[in-house]
């Protein structure tokens, strides 16, 4: 089986930047936001990436950010016309743009759709002005309705919700609201994160008070309930969909599969045309340099043999389901038997699933993920 080509595209300006996040991207000024030459840079970005992966079909396309609602359609529609004109798209490519709330209004939403996007992320994070207003955000609750509600009515079938619990001063009941306001807009997918408190961010340096572990682990397992009983999947450690609605972008990067990434910031990984070695790279996160094409790629390295299986087993193990264990050589070109006695020391404390047709964890397993990693990292 060929193996599975992405592409991510990074937009890294922000109206305002969030405490919390340490995604790269800057705060849009009057004149910093060069969106015709950032476009055009996009295209050359890709050109160049192109001979990497000679005569292969794009499976999905994510335009992240950063903000990429910020874009007009119309530079949307320019920027995919170009991909399309250079490489072969799958006949059901998925195609995602994630939008924040407050960048949006109808008429974009609809315009998006004709640019090509047939996928939304919407950034909610809470549905309750006052978690919004700690995390820093520049909308409110009310406009994070709106945007649901323009989403639908323009008939973005497939849709996600990203939110966030564990917020500053949020309690078990405060979560369960924001779950089930976002449950009555009836998501296909819904990405429910943990707020990671990122060492080089204001949240990091002067941490806000957050949930102790016994209300985190209330939430958590209270909240997945109520996902499961409301028809949804929990299939990778942050993210719940309704059956055939799941992210098959981010599902390539969970089954190791290859992508490209373009944009100031943005970073890839590709098994080379003749299968040999896998290659990580990273773009520059200078936006003037970036444009200019004064270096725009920052490093390319490939990943030692020594280092796939625990690169593997990171991004597989958060699929709840596992994988295949055929996946494994497909994808690594590694024989299974190179990882056989971490496989059964994992399996004989518990953490993997017995069954070795799969490489799945346990429920144990998923609790415990990082004891689980560690068996695999190369002595
Ligand atoms: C890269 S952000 C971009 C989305 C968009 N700019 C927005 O903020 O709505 C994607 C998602 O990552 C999540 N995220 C960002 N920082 C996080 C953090 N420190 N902890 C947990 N989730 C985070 C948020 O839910 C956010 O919607
Ligand atoms: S969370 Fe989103 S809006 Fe906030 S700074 Fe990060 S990318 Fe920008």
């Amino acid at each position: 089986m060929p193996i599975p080509l992405s592409l991510y595209i990074h937009i890294p300006w922000c109206l305002k930047k969030c405490p919390y996040c340490d995604f790269y991207s800057i705060q849009v000024h009057q004149d910093n936001f060069y969106e015709d030459q950032y476009i055009k840079a996009l295209v050359q970005d890709f050109e160049t990436d192109l001979h990497n992966v000679e005569q292969r079909t794009l499976t999905s396309i994510f335009i992240g950010g950063g903000t990429p609602s910020l874009l007009s359609p119309q530079s949307v529609e320019y920027l995919l016309n170009e991909i399309h004109k250079r490489i072969s798209f799958q006949k059901d490519i998925e195609i995602s743009l994630e939008a924040n709330p407050g960048t949006v209004e109808q008429q974009r939403f609809v315009d998006f759709r004709i640019a090509g996007i047939n996928r939304l992320s919407l950034g909610i994070q809470s549905f309750q002005d006052d978690k919004l207003k700690k995390l820093g955000r520049i909308h409110q609750a009310n406009e994070a309705k709106q945007s649901i509600e323009i989403a639908k009515s323009v008939g973005f079938d497939r849709f996600n919700l990203d939110l966030m619990y564990g917020l500053p001063t949020q309690c078990l009941k405060d979560a369960l609201y924001d779950l089930k306001t976002a449950l009555s807009f009836n998501p296909p997918h819904l990405s429910w994160y943990q707020l990671t408190l990122e060492q080089n961010t204001p949240f990091g340096r002067h941490p806000p008070q957050t949930p102790s572990e016994n209300e985190l682990w209330a939430i958590q397992t209270k909240g997945q309930t109520l996902l499961h009983k409301a028809g949804y999947q929990h299939y990778e450690i942050s993210t719940h969909s309704k059956p055939g609605y799941q992210c098959l972008h981010n599902m390539n990067y969970w089954q190791f599969g290859d992508y490209l990434g373009i944009g100031a910031g943005a970073h890839g990984k590709f098994t080379t045309n003749n299968g040999q070695k896998i290659i990580r790279y990273y773009k520059t996160t200078n936006i003037k340099n970036y444009i200019s094409n004064h270096s725009r790629l920052n490093e390319m390295k490939t990943i030692p043999a020594r280092n796939l299986p625990i690169e593997f087993m990171i991004n597989a193990l958060r699929l709840i389901e596992g994988v295949p264990a055929l996946l494994f050589r497909e994808r690594t070109g590694l024989n299974i038997k190179s990882i056989s006695s971490a496989l059964q020391q994992a399996r004989e404390r518990n953490l993997l699933d017995k069954n070795k047709k799969f490489i799945k964890t346990t429920a144990l397993g998923q609790r415990f993920l990082n004891d689980c990693l560690e068996i695999f990292i190369a002595p």
